[in-house]
């Protein structure tokens, strides 16, 4: 029913979803993440389903459903993640990396369970992990490519720097340092820069609210390119 009632606007688009944190096991039982809680991304998915679109959600562990309609692959680790998105780029349309990925995981992930040893302190090595994002821009054809940036200082250098190393068409850039920005609420307060060198401030208002607007930024950009 709320399909009947909404532009189809998107038709046609095969959206790529990226949500939620990634985990990097240490041993069977723990892992280093973050506190994503996939809201974003899943309000991108079911905003980008209801206008019509096709919605590939490549989900991280998280306590959300995904939107009925939406095809879900579930992955557990940035690995994993950048597995599932390259296999769904070449059917994909439009790419939206919503995900907080790990940027480091352990070096190496114990068979057993660590048992604590006698020293106070320990340290632990650790190995970057693949940056998804790159790896979309250098596989990426035809695709608009739209990322996140999770800042809690220099919002606008950061996300700049961002936008131009990752070879994207529009970064959104969220304030997580402000509570209603952060991890885990229902809103978002977004700062959007385009590749074009335009920037534009929203205000604060739902995730939903932030999803829906997004779209309608991604389908100005899908028909200038084809005008
Ligand atoms: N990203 C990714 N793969 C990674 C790390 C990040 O695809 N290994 C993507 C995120 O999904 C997001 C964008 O890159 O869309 C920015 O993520 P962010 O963590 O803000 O940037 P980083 O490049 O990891 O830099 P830093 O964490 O140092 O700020
Ligand atoms: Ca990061």
């Amino acid at each position: 029913t709320v399909r009947l009632l909404t532009p189809q606007d998107l038709a046609g688009e095969t959206f790529l979803i990226t949500a939620g944190p990634t985990r990097e096991e240490l041993d069977p039982v723990r892992y280093l993440s973050n506190y994503s809680s996939g809201k974003m991304g899943y309000a991108i998915a079911l905003a980008a389903c209801r206008r019509g679109a096709r919605v590939i959600l490549v989900s991280g562990p998280t306590a959300l459903t995904p939107p009925a309609g939406v095809l879900c692959r579930n992955v557990t680790s940035a690995e994993q993640m950048k597995q599932a998105v390259l296999e769904a780029l070449p059917q994909s349309t439009v790419v939206v990396k919503a995900a907080a990925v790990a940027d480091y995981r352990p070096v190496e992930r114990a068979v057993q369970k660590i048992k604590k040893g006698k020293p106070e302190q320990v340290e632990m090595a650790l190995v970057k992990n693949p940056d998804i994002l790159a790896a979309v821009a250098q596989a990426k054809t035809e695709q608009l490519v739209i990322g996140f940036a999770a800042e809690t200082h220099d919002l606008e250098s950061h996300a700049l720097a961002k936008l131009k190393s990752k070879n994207l068409d529009l970064i959104v850039a969220n304030d997580v340092s402000c509570p209603q920005a952060g991890f885990d609420v229902d809103t978002n307060l977004v700062r959007l820069f385009y590749r074009d060198g335009t920037s534009e401030q929203w205000p604060l208002m739902s995730k939903l609210e932030v999803a829906d607007r997004l779209l309608g930024c991604v389908e100005r950009l899908r028909s200038r390119e084809s005008s």
